[in-house]
């Protein structure tokens, strides 16, 4: 594919994928339509490519709503109070990622409450990598820039046949779609990609008859679609084991909040064990417990989680743990996915034991 076209116009290859841009966006909330001249408001954005590193363009939608509605500029965000924030995160999982985007949106109203329009500049701000300061810096600001996410990655490792994996693939799919980008809408150009390999470029069965690029893709013409990406290597996540108490009293169920730092940070919690290498299963006091029949399995990064599961129900709250909360059972609801799980398994056990 020649790169030597000027930037003041389109790239064939740009030409052809805005215009297929322009008759099939997808109409998100975060977005402006297609080759609108309004620059979407960079708070959105951001908003919207945090939660979608955790997410689905669907499920994303529902929070980013909730977010705007509540926290409608940057400066309202900084002035959450920061459990508002993290139940409000409750399910998107990884919460340093909430965490980040309070003390992200609290710098930039301490340096005046408007984003940095470059992609060091964004970069240098808390929870902002370089995907999302690239996005932020080309869809809210024009600059042409390239955001790699695991979408864009695929797109890119067919196209032009790159047939590498990981971080290294993420670079070259950058550095080969960068001459691409038009000047006149680098943030069209980032979206159509991601458009793209959302509608059209899709991880299994891609619809090739259907793409603007179909002629120029060197995967398809080497009949490598379906090889490409290559998959990096894996390694077995390690498990990790604990038990975890529901103990319910008079309707109300003990929680915990978790100390602020590291997983689930500040967030409520059943009470339980430390995640060890071993399962030793422990019970905080003696009484007629119910063990579920298996354990509540939970992926995060770095490890998977088994949790085992007693429950009990008790004639009355009790301190068995230091700082214990006594919670109304319907007001559970923004508890992190793991402990709603460990819940609805131990809801219906610990009534048993009535
Ligand atoms: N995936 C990541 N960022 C996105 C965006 N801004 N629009 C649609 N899909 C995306």
């Amino acid at each position: 594919m020649p790169v030597e076209t000027p930037r003041a116009e389109a790239h064939p290859a740009a030409s052809r994928l805005l215009a297929w841009y322009d008759a099939n966006a997808r109409e998100l909330p975060w977005r402006q339509p297609p080759g609108s001249t309004t620059q979407p408001d960079p708070y959105r954005v951001w908003l919207a490519e945090v939660m979608l590193q955790q997410t689905s363009v669907e499920a994303a939608a529902g929070y980013f709503h909730r977010f705007v509605a509540r926290w409608p500029t940057v400066l309202a965000l900084a002035a959450a109070d920061p459990a508002d924030v993290l139940a409000a995160w409750a399910g998107l999982g990884y919460y340093a990622r909430a965490r980040n985007l309070l003390a992200c949106a609290q710098k930039i109203a301490a340096a005046g409450g408007h984003f940095p329009r470059t992609e060091a500049e964004l970069r240098a701000l808390p929870g902002i990598g370089p995907y999302t300061a690239a996005a932020i810096a080309a869809l809210a600001f024009g600059q042409p820039a390239v955001p790699v996410d695991a979408n864009l990655a695929r797109v890119g490792a067919r196209l032009f046949g790159l047939d590498v994996a990981g971080s290294v693939l993420e670079s070259a799919v950058g550095k080969a779609f960068q001459p691409l980008v038009p000047a006149c809408r680098p943030g069209d150009f980032a979206q159509a990609l991601m458009d793209l390999g959302a509608m059209i470029c899709r991880p299994r069965a891609p619809r090739c008859d259907s793409c603007p690029l179909c002629d120029l893709c060197v995967a398809r013409h080497q009949g490598q679609t379906d090889a490409l990406p290559r998959r990096p290597a894996k390694r077995p996540r390690p498990r990790r084991f604990g038990t975890a108490w529901f103990v319910e009293a008079r309707g109300k169920v003990a929680l915990i909040r978790r100390p602020p730092r590291g997983l689930l940070g500040g967030l409520l919690a059943l009470p339980g064990t430390a995640w060890g290498a071993d399962a030793l299963p422990s019970l905080p006091f003696p009484g007629a417990w119910r063990w579920a029949s298996a354990p509540v399995v939970h992926g995060f990064t770095h490890f998977e989680l088994h949790l085992a599961i007693a429950a009990i129900s008790i004639d009355r709250p009790r301190t068995f743990v230091e700082d214990v909360l006594w919670i109304p059972l319907d007001q559970v609801a923004g508890l992190p996915t793991l402990f709603q799980k460990a819940v609805a398994v131990a809801q219906p056990l610990a009534r048993g034991t009535q």
